[in-house]
C-alpha cells in the first residue's frame, strides 16, 4: 500500500513539509509506505475551462506540475494533501493544479483522502483540518 503525500508549500523543508513527515512516521508504524510530491515554486496555470481535456484525457497544460500530480494521484492508494494556510485558504498554487487534476484527471471516488495545513495562528478558522507548529527548528517563518 502506497500513500501520496502532497507538499502544496513553496518551502520543500517548511512546516507543511513537517506536518507531512509526522504522517509518514505514523504510515511507517503501520507497515504503509510513502511518498511525497512537492508542488515546487514554479509557475501553474489555472483552469481556463477550454475542456480539451476532455478529448486528451489530460490537461492540455503540460508546462507545469498538474499532469505528473495527477498521475502520481491515481497511482496512490491513499492521498494526503497538506498546505500552508494562505490568507484562511490553501496556497493558490495548490488550489490552481488541483482544480485541474480533478477536471482533466478522471474519477477518484472512493480513493482514501486526507487533508493536513500548517498555519501561523493556530485559530485560524479552516473547517476539517489540523494546524502544526512542531518544534523551534521548524517555526514559521512569515
Ligand atoms: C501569503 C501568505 C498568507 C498567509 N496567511 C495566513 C493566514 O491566513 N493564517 C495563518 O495562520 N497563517 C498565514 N500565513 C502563514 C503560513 O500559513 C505559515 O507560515 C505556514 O506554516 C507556512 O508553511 P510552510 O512552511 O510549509 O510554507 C500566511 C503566509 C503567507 C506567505
Amino acid at each position: 500500500m502506497k500513500v501520496l503525500l502532497v507538499n502544496g508549500s513553496p518551502h520543500r523543508d517548511g512546516c507543511t513539509n513537517r506536518a507531512l513527515a509526522e504522517i509518514a512516521s505514523a504510515l511507517r508504524q503501520e507497515g504503509i509506505d510513502s511518498q511525497t510530491f512537492w508542488i515546487g515554486t514554479g509557475p501553474v496555470r489555472g483552469c481556463i475551462a477550454c475542456g480539451a481535456c476532455r478529448k486528451l484525457g489530460r490537461c492540455a497544460f503540460d508546462d507545469d506540475k498538474a499532469n505528473e500530480l495527477a498521475s502520481r494521484m491515481h497511482e496512490a492508494d491513499g492521498i494526503v494533501i497538506g498546505s500552508p494556510v494562505y490568507y484562511a485558504g490553501p496556497s493558490g498554487a495548490l488550489c490552481a493544479l488541483l482544480d485541474r487534476v480533478f477536471f482533466s484527471g478522471g474519477d477518484f471516488t472512493g480513493k482514501p483522502a486526507a487533508a493536513v495545513t500548517s498555519s501561523r495562528r493556530p485559530a485560524t478558522p479552516l473547517p476539517s483540518t489540523a494546524s502544526t507548529s512542531i518544534s523551534p527548528s521548524t517555526r514559521c517563518r512569515w
